[in-house]
């Protein structure tokens, strides 16, 4: 029913966002968030087809530059500018130029100069998808900077909540975990807000940034403050790679306070869980939990298909419609 539904409805058109490039949701209005899940929403009924590929982007090269590592984001692109029929060229640090000490920028130049069209890009640095359109004419998406924005992974994590609660204004959603070093939260704060829900960020003192409350979020140390009237839990990963020394005393004492365990799910029974990945099983979330039939977590992944073919196609597409 959902997928006939779905396919009835026509995508928006390239050139219907305000913005040329995707940097990350903190600019991006209800409106504009609107049509890219409503785009998605038709891409997904394509991916249901025997053959879930659409003409669209034939000609259009779209270079994924990924200076960091990653399973879902990069396979994800990959997959929704095949299925858009565009062409996919992929760059990883390991075995580039950038060990004999190559610049982005000059990567980015030299990389653009083969013609390319859209520039996928992944870094460490914040700003470095913001650095990219100051050096290139190419559409640049960011597929996460640092610890600075990841819209993508929020409009895929929107998509998977809109097919939970269609309407997410006054719905109660929680961020529990690493806030301070985390990309994900800022671009769902921007997200979630710009369509209606009230967010509560819960972590450790040491893991919350300073004056993050003045994002109009609430903010609490308190798991069981965090689950009460929630209605979704997104978990963060706890970044252990990003963190100079340990902020807090160690992984058990970690998985005590801000765990969610089995026992959260009995004592919330219609709580969901999302969690972007990878997860630390026995960590933020208890292993039964990433597996427990209210855990999303893999409907997200499976979302994050449609939700950048949504952007690739509304960002970087022709400017006639698609016939459906
Ligand atoms: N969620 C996410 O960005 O996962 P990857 O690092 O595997 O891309």
């Amino acid at each position: 029913m959902q997928a006939r539904e779905e396919a009835s409805q026509a995508p928006a058109a390239p050139g219907s966002l305000k913005h040329r490039h995707l940097l990350g949701l903190s600019t991006y209005d209800e409106e504009e968030i609107g049509c890219i899940l409503h785009t998605a929403r038709y891409f997904r009924s394509v991916l249901r087809r025997a053959i879930p590929r659409v003409p669209p982007m034939r000609g259009v090269t779209v270079a994924n530059l990924f200076f960091e590592p990653s399973t879902r984001t990069r396979i994800s692109f990959e997959l929704a500018e095949k299925r858009l029929s565009a062409d996919p060229v992929n760059f990883s640090v390991s075995g580039s130029s950038v060990s004999k000490g190559e610049t982005l920028k000059d990567t980015a130049l030299n990389i653009e100069a083969m013609k390319v069209n859209v520039v996928v890009i992944r870094h460490k640095s914040p700003g470095a998808a913001i650095f990219l359109t100051r050096c290139i004419d190419s559409v640049v998406i960011n597929a996460g900077d640092g610890a600075h924005e990841h819209p993508t992974q929020a409009l895929l994590d929107l998509l998977t909540l809109t097919d939970i609660h269609p309407s997410l204004e006054g719905r109660n959603i929680s961020i529990i975990g690493d806030i301070a070093h985390s990309r994900v939260a800022r671009s769902n704060i921007y997200g979630l807000q710009a369509l209606g829900a009230q967010v509560t960020l819960c972590a450790p003192g040491t893991m919350t940034p300073v004056g993050v409350e003045d994002m109009g979020v609430r903010v609490t140390n308190r798991l069981d403050e965090a689950l009460e009237g929630c209605d979704v839990a997104m978990a963060l990963r706890v970044q252990l790679e990003r963190q100079g020394a340990l902020l807090f005393p160690g992984v058990r004492e970690y998985h005590a306070r801000y765990g969610i365990t089995l026992k959260h799910m009995e004592r919330h029974p219609d709580l969901r869980i999302m969690h972007p990945g990878p997860v630390n099983r026995g960590v933020e979330l208890a292993s039964e939990v990433v597996d427990h039939e209210r855990a999303v977590i893999l409907d997200q992944v499976t979302n994050g298909v449609a939700a950048r073919m949504a952007v690739l196609y509304l960002l970087a597409g022709p400017k006639e419609e698609l016939a459906s």
